[in-house]
């Protein structure tokens, strides 16, 4: 769409001349002389693969709270049992009523108006929105015709590099539209924080990116759309990580569910474990590494390409999601007793098992210098440190990381002006016709 033959564009906008946005000849020149490297590059999609560390310079890394609550003396709150969850921002006005103050707000069950931004409590929160929008991106602008060649091509791939690359279309085509529903009808309505709310408003659209990125990928290689949807309610491999996670946040999107109380309060928290730190932070990194992995042999490279876009985003989605965690912890410290640990470290081991099975569905042998059992070890060292990041004790004494070069994703230590790498030219040519 910007400066390519867009594989999917209809016969009649082919004619149209094209105007190439402003950067992008900047873009080509800086890709020829090699300087990728160069973290001012303003990062487009459609420049091709990319190192790691040069995607993730652009990935938001706003710093995490203390994930050890109990650093943080606060009195146990009184719970008041006529007190029905938080404001939700629909409340008829109160004409006069006092000005909201920092101190008003709360994460969750905050009764203040949740219509009013500012001021800003949660700085962390309004500032991963700010980076969210600054990684903006569209899956159109990757050039898919190498993938299209080589998927038409019957030798060009083996027949387990055509099941990994179908079997993932199959997982993520479905997993990013369950959570986004989970997000816009389970999780909005119960955080009660109007920045924290900017931010999941820009990471619903961002799943909407995905959920498009996928099927824009399965119609380019022209797969059976039927096949590849479905595959959540026909293939077991696929299916078993949905409805681990379906149960979870099935309680949150009951209208008749609201936070307020200990019980309902730790149901919100395990179900924010369940989606940011699981599902988002351990269900997509087999897929993510086979789809990766494929891209730095040359094989599928505009694929492999939307996934290093995608995993940018979902980076940014867990530790947007770890830090809300953190932030409930610190203002409701109760709630984190070691029942409640226990339990989220015997779910956080039983997804490192679901998701270890699903690297075995996918990967009955060695494909691309990968195997299973190399997973495994991967999923423990990824799991050691999600618990860390939430305050747990690590499970997997040990465990280290084959895939040194997705250690950048994990990482996210660099910091980062955004500003200054800020996509300012954002326009997609094509896309945007004003006469
Ligand atoms: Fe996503
Ligand atoms: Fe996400």
């Amino acid at each position: 769409m910007l400066n390519w033959e867009d594989p999917l564009k209809a016969p009649s906008q082919t004619a149209r001349p094209r105007t190439a946005p402003p950067g992008a000849a900047a873009r080509h020149e800086s890709r020829d002389t090699g300087s990728r490297s160069d973290v001012h590059h303003p990062l487009r999609a459609g420049d091709g693969l990319v190192s790691n560390d040069v995607l993730m310079a652009t990935a938001g890394a706003a710093p995490s709270v203390d994930p050890n609550p109990h650093a943080v003396a606060e009195p146990e709150p009184e719970y008041d049992t006529d007190a029905e969850a938080g404001a939700t921002g629909l409340e008829s006005l109160e004409i006069g009523a006092g000005r909201i103050r920092v101190d008003d707000k709360k994460i969750i069950n905050c009764r203040a108006d949740l219509n009013q931004l500012v001021p800003f409590k949660y700085e962390w929160a309004w500032q991963k929105y700010l980076d969210g929008c600054a990684n903006h991106w569209m899956p159109q602008e990757i050039n898919m015709n190498a993938d299209i060649q080589l998927w038409r091509d019957p030798n060009g791939l083996t027949d387990d590099e055509r099941m990994i690359i179908k079997r993932n279309l199959g997982f993520f085509s479905t997993a990013d539209s369950l959570v986004a529903n989970n997000l816009v009808l389970a999780v909005y309505r119960h955080i009660t924080n109007p920045e924290c709310r900017q931010y999941l408003l820009r990471q619903a659209f961002e799943e909407a990116l995905h959920t498009h990125a996928y099927q824009y990928v399965i119609e380019s290689l022209g797969l059976d759309e039927g096949e590849v949807f479905n595959m959540y309610r026909e293939v077991p491999a696929v299916s078993r990580k949905a409805e681990w996670a379906l149960p979870f946040t099935q309680h949150l999107a009951d209208p008749n569910f609201h936070t307020g109380t200990p019980e309902n309060d730790q149901k919100l928290l395990r179900e924010l474990v369940a989606f940011y730190v699981i599902f988002e932070g351990i269900f997509f990194y087999v897929g993510f590494t086979q789809l990766l992995s494929m891209g730095r042999r040359n094989k599928m490279t505009g694929t492999a390409e939307q996934f290093q876009y995608i995993l940018r985003d979902e980076s940014m989605h867990m530790n947007f999601g770890i830090d809300v965690i953190n932030q409930i912890k610190l203002e409701n410290p109760h709630l984190w007793n070691d029942g409640f640990k226990n339990e989220i470290v015997q779910m956080i081991r039983e997804a490192v098992g679901l998701e270890t099975q699903y690297a075995y569905d996918t990967m009955p042998r060695g494909i691309l210098g990968l195997n299973a059992p190399m997973f495994e070890e991967y999923l423990q060292f990824i799991a050691n440190r999600r618990c860390a990041q939430i305050g747990l004790p690590e499970q997997y004494p040990g465990a280290t990381n084959p895939f040194p070069w997705m250690s950048e994703v994990l990482d996210l230590k660099k910091e980062k002006n955004f500003f200054e790498t800020r996509v300012t030219e954002y326009q997609t040519g094509g896309a945007l016709n004003w006469d």
